[in-house]
């Protein structure tokens, strides 16, 4: 039960969940396939957990750079899809074109890196940990297109973890994470924390260390399969 020289492939890698995942992969041995569309980031990524780690760059709303960054791995042992953009707002000011967006990418893109990985997955010993998030079932006002992208997330856990068995195929769903520090000004990013502490039992957000100790958890428990993993510091 390590990944301790296996392949791990990782979208989203150039930030966030993602990259604290390749990192902590990185540390337990594996061999790490960091890929992201912002090759700056995910070059830097790379450079950074140095090693054996290596980045392609990958969008997800693109079939042929999926296909050139999968297609150019022999064998990946794991896959875990962790990009995702945002589309935040009153579903009834969202229009068709605000939710098409977000399954292009949080939905399409993990089905896509899904598909295209899937040959070169080892049924016996191989892993596939999809995202979801907690709003689809501890949902919040403005977030119904989070809510329901994660919603079909989990759902194609439950029916793959049969279809494709023995392969083992699970989801995270990450509670409020502060992913955001870099990318907010100062004083909107202390009111973040600062609501999201009040919220949860923990009284503070996650942080992407805890989150990629889970997708660690997924990938080498070989017992565990079909399930999505609330790790959300207790947010009812
Ligand atoms: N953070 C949270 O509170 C939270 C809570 C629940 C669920 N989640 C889920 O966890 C996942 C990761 O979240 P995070 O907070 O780690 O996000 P993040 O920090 O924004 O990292 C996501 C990474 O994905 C990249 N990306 C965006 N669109 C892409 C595309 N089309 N192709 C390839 N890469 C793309 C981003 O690049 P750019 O910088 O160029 O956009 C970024 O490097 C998402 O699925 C999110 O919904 C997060």
């Amino acid at each position: 039960m390590t990944i301790s020289g296996t392949t791990v492939l990782i979208t989203g890698a150039g930030a966030g969940i993602g990259l604290a995942t390749a990192r902590l992969a990185a540390e337990r041995g594996a061999h790490v396939v960091l890929t992201d569309r912002n090759e700056d980031a995910v070059r830097q990524a790379a450079e950074t957990i140095g090693g054996r780690a290596e980045y392609r760059v990958l969008d997800v709303t693109d079939p042929a750079s999926i296909d050139a960054a999968v297609g150019s791995l022999e064998r990946v042992d794991h896959v875990f899809t962790s990009a995702a953009g945002i589309t935040v707002g009153p579903f009834e000011e969202l229009g068709e074109d605000d939710f098409r967006r977000f399954f292009e990418i949080k939905w399409w893109g993990q089905y896509r890196v899904l598909k295209a990985a899937l040959p070169r997955i080892p049924r016996a010993t191989g892993s596939v940990t999809l995202m979801s998030g907690y709003l689809y079932r501890k949902p919040e006002l403005g977030y119904s297109a989070f809510a329901a992208v994660n919603g079909a997330i989990e759902g194609l856990v439950k029916s793959l973890t049969h279809e494709l068995a023995p392969l083992r195929v699970n989801a995270l769903a990450p509670g409020p994470v502060d992913t955001h520090a870099s990318r907010m000004p100062a004083d909107e990013h202390a009111a973040y924390r600062e609501s999201v502490s009040r919220r949860l039992p923990v009284a503070r957000p996650g942080e992407a260390d805890e989150l990629a100790h889970a997708a660690l958890f997924l990938m080498e428990n070989t017992f565990t399969t079909g399930i999505t993993l609330d790790i959300d510091g207790g947010i009812r």
